[in-house]
Formats: C-alpha cells, sequence, structure tokens
C-alpha cells in the first residue's frame, strides 16, 4: 500500500510512519521538524497553507491516508482557539472531501477527550460531550470527517511512546524525572487506556488491511489512574517510584480543564479484528526493549542539529 501519513514529526506519526514503512511505501508530512535523515519519504509542508493539501495528494497518490497532524497541546488550544479551530477541525474536513473525492481511504485520528470525563468506560455508542477547546475541535473535527466520507475510520486513541524531542508523551515525562532524580506529580483521579504508540501502528495497519470504516475505540483494554502508570512505568524500568507524589488534579494549577475518567471500551474493535488489544504490561515491555534497543536516541538522531 501507499500510506500517506500526516504528522510525522509527531509522537504518533513519527512511530507510525517507522513501524509501517518496511511493508509499505510511506511518506510522512512534517511541519516545523524537519528531519535529517529517515527510511521513508518526509515532505515538509504547512497543511494549512492554501492548495497545499491538493498538492501533497497529488504528489504522493496514497491508497491510504492516516491524519496524525493536529494541534494536540490542550494549553496552546486555550491560547490559539483559532488555530486550534482550523487544525483540529477544518483540515480534517478539507482532508476528508478531497480524500474521498480522489478515491483514496481516510483514517482519521481523535482523542478520547471528546468526552467529559464524569462516568468512564465510554463506548461507540455514547454521546461525546466535550470540555475545552481542544476537545470541542477534535470532537467537530470527527463530525466534519465522518459527513465529509462516511467511509472513513475515525480512531479515538490514547498514546506514550518515545518520540523526536524525548519530551512529547507522559512516559517520556515519568522516565526523564525519575531518571534523574527528581520529585513528580502523579494524578490519582485522571483516568485513561493508553496504548504504545508501536502498538497502535500495527494495530491501525490491521485495521487499514481488513478495509474497515466508522467510528473505533482503539485504546488499551485496561483502564488506570496517571499515578498507577508512573508507578508502573518506575517498576519496569527499575526507578524510584517513591518520587512520584500522588496529587489531586485540582491542585495541580494545570489551565486547559482536565476529564477525570477517559477510559474506553475497546471491545468493538477487538470484535472486529478478531484479536486482543495489548494491555499496559505488554506496552511497558516494549518500551523497555525498545529503549534497550536505543530507539529513543535512533530518534533523537533524526532531528537536525
Ligand atoms: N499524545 C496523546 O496522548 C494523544 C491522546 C489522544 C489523541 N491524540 C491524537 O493523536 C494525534 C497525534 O497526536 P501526537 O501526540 O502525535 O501530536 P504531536 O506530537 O503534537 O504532533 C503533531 C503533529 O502535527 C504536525 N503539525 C502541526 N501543525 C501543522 C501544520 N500547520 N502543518 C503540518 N503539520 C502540522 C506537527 O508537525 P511539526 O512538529 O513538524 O510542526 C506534528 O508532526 C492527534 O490527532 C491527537 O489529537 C494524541
Amino acid at each position: 500500500m501507499r500510506i500517506l501519513i500526516t504528522g510525522a514529526s509527531g509522537l504518533l506519526g513519527l512511530n507510525l510512519a517507522l513501524e509501517t514503512t518496511h511493508r509499505h511505501t510511506v511518506f510522512g508530512t512534517v511541519h516545523r521538524h524537519a528531519l535529517k535523515t529517515s527510511p521513508f519519504t518526509v515532505i515538509q509542508t504547512n497543511l494549512l497553507a492554501p492548495g497545499a493539501v491538493e498538492r501533497l495528494l497529488e504528489q504522493t497518490q496514497p491508497d491510504w491516508v492516516i491524519h496524525c497532524a493536529a494541534l494536540a497541546n490542550l494549553d496552546a488550544c486555550e491560547t490559539d482557539p483559532l488555530l486550534a479551530k482550523q487544525l483540529n477541525t477544518e483540515l480534517p474536513h478539507t482532508l476528508a472531501s478531497l480524500v474521498a473525492r480522489g478515491g483514496a481511504r481516510l483514517l482519521h485520528v481523535s482523542t478520547d477527550s471528546v468526552f467529559d470525563g464524569l462516568r468512564g468506560n465510554y463506548s461507540e455508542e455514547d454521546a461525546p460531550s466535550p470540555v475545552g477547546v481542544y476537545t470541542r475541535t477534535k470532537l467537530e473535527g470527527e463530525l466534519a470527517v465522518a459527513k465529509a466520507d462516511p467511509t472513513a475510520i475515525v480512531a479515538r486513541v490514547n498514546l506514550f511512546g518515545w518520540s523526536l524531542t524525548g519530551k512529547r508523551s507522559l512516559a517520556e515525562f515519568f522516565f526523564n524525572n525519575l531518571s534523574q532524580g527528581k520529585q513528580v506529580m502523579g494524578f490519582t483521579d485522571v483516568f485513561f487506556c493508553p496504548l504504545l504508540a508501536n502498538h497502535l501502528a500495527d494495530i491501525f495497519v490491521h485495521m487499514l488491511e481488513k478495509n474497515l470504516s466508522g467510528l473505533y475505540h482503539v485504546v488499551s483494554p485496561e483502564g488506570l489512574s496517571k499515578y498507577e502508570f508512573g508507578l508502573r512505568l518506575a517498576r519496569r524500568f527499575n526507578l524510584d517510584s517513591s518520587l512520584i507524589n500522588p496529587t489531586s488534579v485540582y491542585d495541580s494549577g494545570l489551565k486547559a480543564s482536565r476529564s477525570p475518567n477517559l477510559t474506553l471500551r475497546c471491545d468493538k474493535l477487538t470484535r472486529t479484528l478478531g484479536e486482543p488489544i495489548p494491555r499496559l504490561s505488554t506496552g511497558l515491555d516494549r518500551l523497555y526493549t525498545l529503549y534497550q534497543q536505543g530507539y529513543p536516541q535512533m530518534l533523537r538522531s533524526l532531528e537536525p542539529s
């Protein structure tokens, strides 16, 4: 398959491009983070520039587009709601319309946080009720994609992993601080179902191969608090878990509103794929193996100095 991945310098897009490039022809877009070298074809573009999406599709002629580019920083979305709307709502709409018209297929990446997090254990049937600019613009993006291209896959995710900058994911936050002996907060009242980005990549490819359509929760079957996540990571990496201070998110001083229970059910996807989605222990084992293999340093070496 020819696969175009937008946001290939981001946490998800980069891992996805690296995991898929061995078996498929992969094109990955970057914007401000150019890559020095990479095993896939890198295209530097501002996807918001007039005509950029048309040119990209013309140049790459993809069978599938996996749209990971977004304004995914909650506080940045609160500070610049117009940019959040352009990137998280209008761009997915443009992409879905053009991809459908050109005969390709789209997997659009959305988020677990389209829910308000008051209840948890949400299925695809539950009505979203987003809190804050990021989640509102992401939900509007989902709806715009489904309207422009009903055959598109919309995947709600939550992920962790190694990133280009080494600072992008919650796993890196705990790893970096604990390895330097620094104390950190761990939220005891924010729950989620994080999946390793590399596992997410394998599942996405499986979803494309099965030609799926529609809305799927693509998360780990295991919900836990961010505090517990830190403890489990510390144990796996043999780091000092007592440096993680159990804290309520309401005492943390964060600017954007956080949703307490964003655990999602993934049984629709498990049934459809006919195989279980990896649990956190499997994700942490692979994160550790990647670390031992020098994967974080390899990612860092892709960044121009
Ligand atoms: N991280 C999570 O835990 C999480 C949780 C739930 C959902 N998600 C969703 O997963 C997807 C990927 O998230 P992520 O964490 O990988 O995001 P990320 O690390 O912040 O990466 C965002 C990507 O978007 C690109 N981008 C931003 N503005 C652009 C523009 N104008 N033109 C072209 N590219 C642009 C960035 O390129 P440059 O860096 O090169 O500028 C980068 O590659 C998003 O849809 C996000 O909403 C993520």
